[in-house]
This record gives structure tokens, sequence and C-alpha cells, in this order.
């Protein structure tokens, strides 16, 4: 397992946003950039219920109701984020939905909720929230997509279709947006061990033999925690990463590096 990195105050007096930060993935992020010192408000139909908690924290953490996919509910976010905090150095477009249809089953209000939260809303995110950001120190984007905008699993045609967008839409941004000193990158998540695959394993009587299998296609051994994710989020929002935008970083633990063999080919 990844362990906790010690606090380095890397991100202090740094004003992030983070999308679907109620729980999972975003919830690591806001959690990580908060040790680090960065004041993070989180977007979220969902009320984490505890973002006073957590005594040792550096930063601070607050909820503001956030539908991504509606451009009213962007546009009451961005500006009570104004009015609390004068601006935002980091914005992490992290909320998303996945569901697994065949294409003849899907229906266009299902592909449409998809593509609503996992692309609309980065789009929506980005055009009211880059007014706040432009003027900052190093501001930056980060996407989250998924090694699904790279290759696919059945059954995930618009997940995957999403995904790819979110990939090309982040290069456009890189693009768009350099000239404002706006960095925007992507991060492609490989299995992370969170809610929104959790009905995948649980659906198999023996949990921990579907972990072992999907371990077993890492080169790192293992299945991916949250934090693994944060931790790429935290550094592609630091100065380290200055040089960088436009790019898609693989999380996935060497998950795709790996060409597959038939069973009887296997070493
Ligand atoms: N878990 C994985 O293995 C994995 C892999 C690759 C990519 N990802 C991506 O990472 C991101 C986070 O995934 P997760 O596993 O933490 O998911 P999750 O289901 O645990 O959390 C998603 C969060 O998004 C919020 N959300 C959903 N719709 C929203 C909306 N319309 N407006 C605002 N918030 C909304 C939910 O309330 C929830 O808090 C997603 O974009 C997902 O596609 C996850």
């Amino acid at each position: 397992m990844s362990t906790d990195p010690a606090p380095t105050g890397a991100m202090a007096d740094r004003i992030a946003v983070v999308t679907g930060g109620a729980r999972g993935i975003g919830r690591a992020i806001v959690d990580r950039f908060a040790t680090e010192g960065a004041t993070v408000v989180i977007g979220d139909l969902t009320d984490p219920g505890d973002v006073g908690a957590g005594l040792g924290v550096a930063g601070h953490r607050e909820w503001v109701p956030l539908d991504v996919t509606d451009e009213a509910s962007v546009l009451e976010f961005a500006q009570s984020v104004e009015a609390g905090h004068g601006g935002v150095d980091v914005l992490v477009n992290n909320a998303g939905v996945m569901a697994e249809r065949s294409i003849t089953d899907e229906s266009v209000a299902e592909w449409d909720l998809t593509m609503a939260v996992n692309l609309r809303g980065p789009f929506l995110m980005a055009k009211h929230l880059v007014p706040l950001m432009e003027g900052r120190v190093d501001p930056s984007i980060i996407n989250m997509g998924s090694i699904e905008g790279i290759a696919a699993n059945p059954l995930h045609a618009a997940y995957a279709a999403s995904k790819g967008g979110i990939h090309a839409l982040t290069r456009s941004l890189a693009i768009d947006l350099g000239p404002l000193g706006i960095r925007c990158n992507a991060i492609a998540p490989g299995w992370i061990d969170t809610e929104l695959n959790r009905a995948y394993v649980e659906r198999h009587p023996d949990r921990d033999q579907v972990v072992a299998e999907l371990s077993s296609l890492h080169p790192v051994g293992r299945i991916g925690s949250a934090g693994d994710v944060a931790a790429a989020a935290c550094w592609l929002a630091s100065a380290d990463a200055g040089f960088v935008t436009g790019q898609v970083v693989q999380v996935e633990g060497g998950r795709t590096i790996r060409l597959s063999l038939p069973p009887s080919l296997e070493p």
C-alpha cells in the first residue's frame, strides 16, 4: 500500500476547488491539499458532513453545494468562491459517474447524464472559474480522466467516450489558457479502490480472490488507492510541475503497459 507522506506545507496560501470532493478520489485530494496547507472548497451534490473534522490538518476545508451539470449551479458556486476567497489557484475537475450498459440498452438519458457530469461539468467549471484564476501565481486545472480514455472495459461506451473527451479537452485548454499562464493536465487513474467500482468487486462472492486477480494485472502487484491519485494531483498543482501542461498522467500501477497473453502462453 501507499503511505501518507509527511506534510510539507507546499500548498500554503493556495485556494483550491475540488469537484466531487465529498468522497473517494476527490476526498483524498481535498485532504491531501488541506494537509499541505491549502484552503479547499469542495463542490459536490452531497454534503461530506465532516469538513471541519480532522485536527492536525494545516489548511481549511469547506463544502459549497454544486451540480457540475447545471450552469446556474456552477455560476452560483463561482460567485460563492469569489466572495469567500477572491480567486482560485487550483481547479480539480474530479466529479464523475460510470454506468455499465450495452450500446443497445443505453438510453439517451443515461448517455447524456454521463456526458453532462464527466464532460460538460469540466467545461462549465473552466468557463466560469478561469476568470477567478487569471493573474494568480501558477494557476492550474487538473481534470480526472481515466485509463478508459485510452483503452476500454466492456459495456463502458459512454464512460470511455467521456474520458477520451476529457483527455482531448485537457489538451485544448492547455493551448487556449497557456497565454493566461494557466496550466491544464489530466490524471488517468487505473483501478482505484472507491465506491465507483466497488460494486463490480462485490458482485463476486470472494472479494479477496477478485482483488488478488486484479492485483496480478498490475506490474506493481496491487490495485491503487485514492491517495495514489491525490499524490499525483499534488505534484501537478505544484511549481515542480511548472513546465508540465497538456499531459495525461497515468496513475495505474503499469496496468496498461502489460500486453495480455493467452493463459497457455503465460510464463
Ligand atoms: N475509482 C476508479 O477506479 C477510477 C478510475 C479512473 C478514473 N476515475 C475517475 O475519478 C473520479 C472520481 O471517482 P471516484 O472513484 O472517487 O468516484 P465516487 O463515485 O466515489 O465519487 C464521485 C463524487 O462525485 C460526486 N458527483 C457526482 N455527480 C456530481 C455532480 N453532478 N455534481 C457534483 N458532484 C457530483 C459524487 O457525489 C461523489 O462525491 C471520476 O471522474 C472517475 O471517473 C475513477
